[in-house]
């Protein structure tokens, strides 16, 4: 005889931002839910992002922030449960918030009050999670069954929301792939995206990388071969120990395959060639490396600035300044590797959206099974756009899965 279980409507694997998104909705709509979790705390990712203030959506969301093999599944969901709502929740639990930058909107204290206000919304819904609860099963036969460490839990439906493998030192795991695989769902190559880039030396044309260790400049970024339309990510570039970081590398490297370059333009904000000949003309006995320093950081303009001669600028052809004013703005630089999943803030790939309804999130073959949030093959850019996924697709799911 099969032990006892816990009977529920909804199963939910994962109590991350999508789960308890997706369990709260449903429990307040009156259905029984059941979240599990492996982890000792609930919204484990929501807690550390942000710089611990939560970056917890995007003015403007729409499919142009998202990478996926489907550009527009993305859309049904972001039209439905939109921005505007998650700041009216936000509000309406008091929670101060603040716009940083680039429409990215965050707590002005702490994440925590996220999670909190996930939690209460989910004590509303009489939502039941569980915590410290290795799953070991999931079975499907006459409605789903999921053996865990405390116990065997039944339901019609089950919600696939354990996210994707970035930082598994905080827990993350491919279970989602797996789960899905059991079920005859496609998975789409999952990839470490908004990642740092290690570079080598030479490609910075530099003894060693350290030698820049620390420079932070503005600087339109983009990885070659992206979508077309995919643009440029001007923000600030950081160079590390290893290689490139900053928000506009993360942006780029989600864009970036194994093998390709990173294109950079550092003089974003002044055209360099007109600025180098102007300054010829200007000010002839100064040197070209002090001019260059004038663009860039002093570190940077001195590593690059060692192609030129040194002497004052009138000595310099301007077809070499031409050409260095080039290399400023199409600097192309072969990547070695990313720093993977261990450094990586978001998984790209994942769950194919071929096999799901972009309404509903439910899987088209198999009724009653759901995905949500980072397992599935929808990547935000950096900038509150994939919480903004897992608060809609959370939220479709549990109103198709309660009406
Ligand atoms: P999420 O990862 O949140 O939840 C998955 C849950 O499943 C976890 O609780 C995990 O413990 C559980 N789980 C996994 N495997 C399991 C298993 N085998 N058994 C049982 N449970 C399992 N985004 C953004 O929009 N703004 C931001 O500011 C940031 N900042 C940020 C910082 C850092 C450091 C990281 C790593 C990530 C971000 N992100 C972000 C990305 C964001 O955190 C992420 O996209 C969402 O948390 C995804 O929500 P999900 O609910 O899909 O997965």
């Amino acid at each position: 005889m099969p032990a006892p279980s816990t009977a529920a409507d909804i199963l939910i694997l994962g109590a991350g931002a999508a789960g308890l998104m997706c369990a709260a909705t449903a429990g307040q709509r009156g259905r029984r839910v059941v979240v599990l979790d492996h982890a000792d705390k609930a919204g484990a990712k929501i807690l550390i992002s942000g710089g611990g203030r939560c970056n917890f959506t995007n003015r403007v969301c729409t499919p142009s922030n998202f990478l996926s093999e489907n550009p527009h599944f993305c859309r049904s969901a972001l039209d439905r449960y939109t921005p505007d709502d998650f700041i009216a929740l936000v509000e309406r639990h008091d929670i101060a918030w603040h716009e940083k930058t680039l429409g990215q909107l965050f707590c002005d204290g702490s994440a925590r009050a996220i999670v909190a206000m996930l939690l209460a919304e989910c004590a509303v819904g009489r939502v039941d999670v569980r915590l410290d609860c290795q799953i070991t099963a999931v079975e499907h036969g006459d409605g789903f069954r999921v053996t865990t460490s405390l116990g065997a839990f039944t339901a019609p439906a089950l919600v696939i929301a354990t996210g994707g493998p970035a930082i598994p030192k905080m827990g993350a795991t491919g279970f989602a792939y797996d789960v899905a695989r059991q079920f005859g769902l496609a998975i789409i190559e999952p990839r470490p995206a908004l990642v740092p880039l290690r570079v080598s030396a030479a490609e910075l044309g530099l003894a060693s990388v350290e030698g820049l260790a620390g420079v932070a400049l503005e600087a339109i970024a983009r990885a070659d071969g992206a979508p077309a339309a995919t643009p440029g990510f001007r923000e600030n570039i950081l160079f590390t120990h290893r290689g490139l970081s900053g928000p506009a590398i993360l942006q780029a490297s989600s864009y970036w395959r194994p093998g390709g370059v990173i294109r950079l333009d550092l003089s974003p904000a002044v055209p360099p060639e007109a600025f180098l000949l102007a300054r010829k003309r200007e000010r002839p006995r100064a040197e070209a490396r002090t001019i260059l320093a004038e663009l860039l950081p002093a570190r940077l303009a001195q590593s690059i600035g060692a192609q030129l001669p040194a002497g004052p600028i009138a000595d310099v052809p301007d077809r070499t300044l031409t050409a260095l004013a080039g290399q400023l703005t199409d600097w192309r630089i072969r990547v070695l590797h990313s720093e993977g999943f261990a450094k990586a803030e978001v998984t790209a790939g994942g769950i194919d959206t071929a096999g799901l309804s972009s309404k509903t999130m439910g899987a088209r073959t198999v009724p009653g099974l759901y995905c949500i949030g980072e397992a599935v093959d929808v990547t935000g850019w950096l900038g509150g756009y994939n919480f903004q996924w897992a608060w809609s697709s959370g939220w479709c799911a549990a109103v198709a899965l309660s009406t």
